[in-house]
């Protein structure tokens, strides 16, 4: 046996919802650039389910749906005010609070398609409510129910500030969402599909998903390119910052990939959605420097920049507190981690690889007491 590190090139599973081929990235078949411009998030959310587009009375049902299932268990919004949020990174909370959602939904460990079908609506419909709610307890505000006349975008933006967002934040976030629904088997996905696998619960699945998202090679990553870039603070400290990082033999956040070698398809929509934002927003800065150090990174390295590293300076020209950046991947990502995961049930099978064990060869129990 020998082990392939990180499983690289390793085919895990077949999959119908997603696919990268040639560095063309397809949910369904439609090409991302296609949905990016033209789909809302909800038509994506049915999509990645239905592995078919909606028609307008099924988007309208699943758009009732979400809105009628967005409200949180009292018990939830409680414990946020049980601990000092402040010190708590959101991440840690959204995790915690999507496992408690579990202790409070009594269809939680029934293995049938429809209710966990229901469990998938309840999840996506919730996690936006638990990011927002818990990003204004630690402000000291009490949280916003979504409206009914808004968008999935929209109501995610008013749930957070307060006030209806203009048309263009609507559509800069809409995109944002559709951009990060799904991809094959990142390593959250898999995590997801590894777990559920052994049969545990569409609440353990997610969970588990949210722990492998919040690392900073996967989606902490755009969370550390907004420091990165308040760091650098003007365009003309760019170029030496990103010098002196590749000098050090560090990595610089928001760029390289697994998968993609000639580039992430989806980071050239954050581009363009992150000049147009950061100019209307008068923080032309953040897109300056960034392009500086992706110029000076890619003069470099031959490795373009990811998801990741435009929608930082997106979300930062939206108003939105930093350590929310990967909480908000958490909002979109889980539509494509329920659809795994209901794949994974439809057709089942336990994930369980091999290890090449390398540690010592045949040893002699000693008792402790003999132990030197
Ligand atoms: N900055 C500097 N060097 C890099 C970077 C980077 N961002 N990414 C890769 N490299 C270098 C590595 O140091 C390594 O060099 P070496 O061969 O001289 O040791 C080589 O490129 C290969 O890198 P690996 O980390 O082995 O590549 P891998 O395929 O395992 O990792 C990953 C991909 C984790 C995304 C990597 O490119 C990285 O760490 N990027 C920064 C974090 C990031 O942006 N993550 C988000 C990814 S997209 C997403 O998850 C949503």
């Amino acid at each position: 046996m020998t082990a392939t590190r990180g499983l690289e090139g390793i085919v895990a599973t077949t999959s119908s919802i997603s696919s990268i081929i040639d560095d063309t990235l397809t949910y369904v078949g439609y090409n991302i650039d296609d949905l990016a411009n033209n789909a809302s998030f909800e038509e994506v959310i049915y999509l990645l389910w239905h592995l078919k587009l909606p028609t307008a009375g099924e988007l309208e049902e699943l758009s009732n749906l979400l809105a009628e299932n967005a409200a949180l268990p009292p018990e939830v919004i409680e414990h946020f005010k049980m601990y000092n949020t402040k010190e708590v990174h959101p991440m840690a909370a959204l995790r915690t609070a999507v496992s408690m959602l579990g202790l409070y939904d009594d269809k939680a460990d029934v293995m049938d398609p429809q209710e966990n079908y229901m469990k998938a609506v309840r999840l996506q419909a919730k996690i936006p409510t638990i990011v927002t709610s818990f990003a204004r307890i630690r402000n000291g505000q009490e949280p916003i129910a979504p409206r009914k006349d808004l968008n999935f975008a929209a109501n995610f933006l008013y749930m957070l500030n307060g006030k209806t967002p203009e048309p263009v934040e609507i559509e800069a976030f809409n995109k944002a969402l559709v951009l990060h629904a799904d991809h094959e088997l990142n390593a959250s996905t898999f995590t997801a599909r590894v777990c559920v696998a052994t049969l545990s619960d569409v609440y353990s699945g997610v969970t588990a998903a949210i722990g492998a998202l919040k690392g900073p090679l996967h989606g902490g990553a755009n969370e550390q390119v907004m420091k990165m870039l308040t760091e650098i603070g003007s365009v003309d400290k760019a170029e030496e910052y990103v010098l002196d990082k590749l000098e050090k033999k560090e990595k610089i956040m928001g760029f390289g990939h697994r998968v993609y070698r000639q580039g992430d398809p989806r980071a050239k929509h954050l581009k363009e959605m992150s000049k147009r934002l950061t100019e209307l927003t008068g923080q032309g800065k953040y897109y300056e420097i960034s392009e500086k150090v992706d110029a000076t990174f890619t003069s470099k390295k031959d490795l373009p920049p990811n998801v990741d590293f435009y929608s930082a300076s997106v979300y930062h020209s939206l108003g939105i507190d930093h350590d929310l950046f990967t909480p908000i991947f958490a909002v979109s990502r889980v539509s494509g981690w329920l659809a795994h995961i209901l794949e994974q049930y439809s057709d089942n099978r336990l994930i369980r690889p091999r290890a090449d064990y390398i540690g010592p060869g045949k040893q002699e129990y000693v008792p402790v007491s003999e132990r030197g």
